[in-house]
């Protein structure tokens, strides 16, 4: 047991004193702690606390989760007896993690049938240990040896609790396992709870909703083998006529997981609230052999007394500072020009130098070259899965064509969908069984393309080895990810009877992958993509270091994609676009200064035809990328501020970032359209220093807006605001508050 320091951690101490305190850990403000008996188990860090507790009868029970209790909080796990006949007690106890037995009715975290085909499973607590700062409790079925161990940490600066559980099968035949989550949560009774999550399609991902949770099971998941476009694995929880955008409790929470998951959410029948996180039960069986352990994804759980916009920002800086690569040191996303929307599979060296010098001169720092550069890829029927350079487009190799973008002082980068194959590739000709398949049936085709089964270690090791010889033998310093389609029939038939595995095989392939890349050659960057947003989570975003958000560069509707995307994740990694109009997904024309004060709320990208830019096109886009320069790390790194959302008909949105030291803020307000000569409501800021003086000025330059004055407090910005008057459809502005040094 881990010996008691508490000189090392005065809060501690307060902590210890009142609770008899065996144990503690971490450093100053993050903290572990068992109580004396090793029966209750707070985790404290950043304002909030979380608690569970053992009761008379052994079961795991949550205590509290919220804001901070004060050291002496009279925490304890009580036995819960059946209410009725109908509601036994082991359904009625809210535990910290259920097995699926003695009658439970909602989600478990762990189901299995045994070899001789019981599937009664109760789990008791065991003990507790501490590993380094992170908390492991075991538990135990009451009568067989299969032990779940839960591991528990506690982020200091954010106060987001990271869940994983590992089931070992201790006895001497194999174990089925049928479901297995993360983590159970449950919230107390109450009156009402709201459920939010995102949900979408190809090229509309993001939207959220907010429904009551009710007794009625709802399932957020993806069936799909990836993440896809459809559900994120991530909800949040908030107390309808308390909560705000920025007031009021919200309980949040992600699985860092890219692959099939499932989180499910219901009230109980006494109203409380009951979560499960996990790998997706549908299609899943796993055989945990004698000795075998599975090991659940990571599972964060946020608590924020600051509304969805709260929610938001404690997230959005645990992602930036914990997972993120590099976390607070990672460098800011460079301007990147993609060659996408401007040549499709029609590209060569020639084009490309071409689109490369126009770029350079705008001021872009990062030249990608997306699909078609290689096999047979001159449209989207053949050459997936050859990764060698056509030689008709680039007849001598891509080497001039990266010294070119290197002199242009640009780093270079280059677009890979790995795990894919067309049957028109050299590669599905050589390894047709290489494909997710079952033998005898239809290989549905998405695109054109089959899925390599990446569960198979020797697809796994072909496609680390041909990304590495790339990598090593050009200078590439980013590559942009693709997945542009989801499973259809998800066979592995070498697997015979455990081919189900395969939804966990494959992901964490795909993870070893990402992380052997990136080890191998440091300083390379990874975006994650699949067909726009399908695969983004807090799974991927360890290993990538920006995500293309969506299909949809409609910079209107991109708006409302950001500001979904922003509920769960962090600016820092959401990349946005300024192309062409009309737009190609929706028609719509919008001026280049509306495109590109849409596209600086993320990271900023162009995919335009350059070669079709007027002078003054380029003109307009030097201006906004200086001006994006000089206000990224705000926009970056910042905290965001949703003031006025998008939400469905709204004519106004804005958005304010605010960077961690406050002397900057940029704020974004756009405009759909016109109507009876409208003045904005006020708009007032927040996150700024009431006691300092800020200047504002147009970002890209031009005259402040009537009415704006150029200076005042951040008191007045915050109490009195500011308001506007925009003339004109699909217009917007874009406002720096810089702080009096
Ligand atoms: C889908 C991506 O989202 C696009 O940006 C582009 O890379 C295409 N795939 C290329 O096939």
């Amino acid at each position: 047991m881990t010996p008691l320091r508490l000189a090392r951690y005065p809060l501690v101490s307060a902590l210890a004193a009142a609770m008899a305190l065996a144990v503690v850990a971490g450093p100053a403000d993050a903290r572990v702690a068992v109580d004396e008996a090793g029966r209750v188990f707070r985790l404290d860090g950043a304002q909030v606390t979380y608690a569970f507790g053992v009761d008379e009868k052994g079961y795991l029970q949550p205590l509290y989760w919220g804001g901070a209790l004060d050291p002496a909080a009279p925490l304890q796990a009580r036995a819960t007896r059946e209410l009725s006949g109908f509601d036994p007690a082991g359904m009625q106890t809210a535990q910290e993690y259920a097995g699926q037995g003695e009658g439970l009715v909602t989600d478990p975290g762990l189901k299995v049938a045994f070899a001789d085909g019981s599937r009664d499973l109760v789990l008791k607590y065991r003990s507790y240990r501490l590993e380094g700062e992170t908390l492991a409790i075991e538990l135990a079925d009451i009568a067989r040896p299969l032990v779940v161990t839960l591991r528990y940490a506690i982020d200091e600066q954010t106060g987001i609790v990271t869940r994983t559980a590992t089931v070992t099968n201790r006895g001497r035949q194999p174990v089925r396992i049928e479901a297995f989550a993360a983590a159970n949560l449950t919230l107390p009774g109450a009156s009402s709870y709201q459920l939010h999550f995102l949900s979408g399609r190809h090229a509309a991902e993001w939207t959220p909703h907010a429904v009551p949770l009710s007794p009625a099971l709802t399932v957020l998941e993806s069936r799909r083998g990836s993440v896809g476009h459809g559900n994120q694995p991530w909800l949040a929880l908030t107390r309808p006529g308390q909560t705000t955008e920025e007031a009021g409790p919200v309980w949040f929470g992600a699985l860092a997981w890219s692959g099939s998951f499932r989180l499910s959410a219901q009230t109980d029948n006494i109203g409380r609230v009951r979560v499960a996180a996990g790998y997706n039960s549908h299609d899943f069986v796993w055989s945990l052999k004698p000795g075998e352990s599975l090991e659940s994804p990571r599972f964060y759980a946020g608590y924020s007394h600051a509304g969805l916009g709260g929610a938001s920002r404690t997230f959005h800086r645990f992602q930036m500072e914990r997972l993120i690569p590099g976390g607070a040191a990672a460098a800011l996303r460079p301007v990147l020009y993609n060659s996408w929307e401007a040549t499709a599979f029609d590209v060569t060296a020639e084009g490309q130098m071409k689109l490369a010098e126009r770029a350079a001169k705008l001021g872009v720092e990062r030249f990608v070259v997306d699909d078609g550069w290689f096999g047979q890829r001159n449209d989207d029927k053949a050459g997936l899965g050859d990764w060698t350079v056509n030689p008709r487009k680039f007849p001598q190799g891509l080497k001039p064509l990266i010294d070119k973008v290197h002199a242009l002082g640009m780093s270079f980068g280059l677009w890979f969908e790995p795990e894919m194959v067309n049957r028109d590739s050299a590669l599905y000709r050589a390894h047709p069984d290489w494909v997710l398949n079952f033998p005898g049936r239809p290989r549905t085709e998405g695109r054109n393309q089959l899925v390599l089964n990446l569960a198979r270690t020797d697809v796994r090791d072909y496609l680390l080895g041909v990304l590495d010889k790339l990598l090593r033998e050009n200078d590439i310093q980013f590559i942009k990810w693709d997945y542009n389609r989801n499973w259809t029939e998800p066979g592995w038939p070498e697997a015979g009877p455990d081919q189900q595995r395969v939804y966990v095989d494959y992901v964490r392939n795909l993870y070893f992958i990402l992380a052997e890349l990136r080890r191998r050659h440091p300083g390379l960057e990874i975006e994650t993509c699949s067909g726009g947003g399908g695969r983004i989570d807090t799974g991927i975003m360890a290993l990538t270091d920006q995500a293309w958000t969506s299909d949809n560069t409609d910079p209107f509707d991109r708006l409302a994609i950001q500001d979904g995307f922003s509920l769960a994740y962090a600016p820092a990694i959401m990349m946005a676009w300024v192309t062409d109009v009309p737009n190609w997904a929706n028609g719509r024309t919008t001026s280049l200064d509306f495109r590109f004060l849409s596209a600086m709320q993320g990271g900023l990208g162009i995919g335009a035809d350059l070669n079709k830019w007027t002078a003054g096109d380029e003109d307009t886009a030097r201006r906004w990328i200086t001006a994006y320069k000089g206000i990224r790390a705000t926009v970056q790194r910042g905290q965001l501020y949703r003031l006025v959302r998008p939400t469905e008909g709204a004519a106004q949105t804005a958005t304010l970032y605010v960077a961690p030291d406050r002397a900057q803020a940029v704020l974004f307000a756009m405009q759909r359209g016109s109507q009876w000569r409208d003045q904005w409501e006020p708009l007032r800021l927040a996150g700024l220093d009431p006691a300092a003086t800020y200047a504002v000025r147009v970002l890209g330059g031009g005259a402040l807006p009537e009415g704006v004055p150029a200076r005042a407090s951040g008191a007045w910005w915050q109490n009195q605001g500011l308001t506007l008057r925009l003339r004109g459809d699909y217009v917007g502005l874009g406002l720096v508050f810089e702080a009096a040094k």
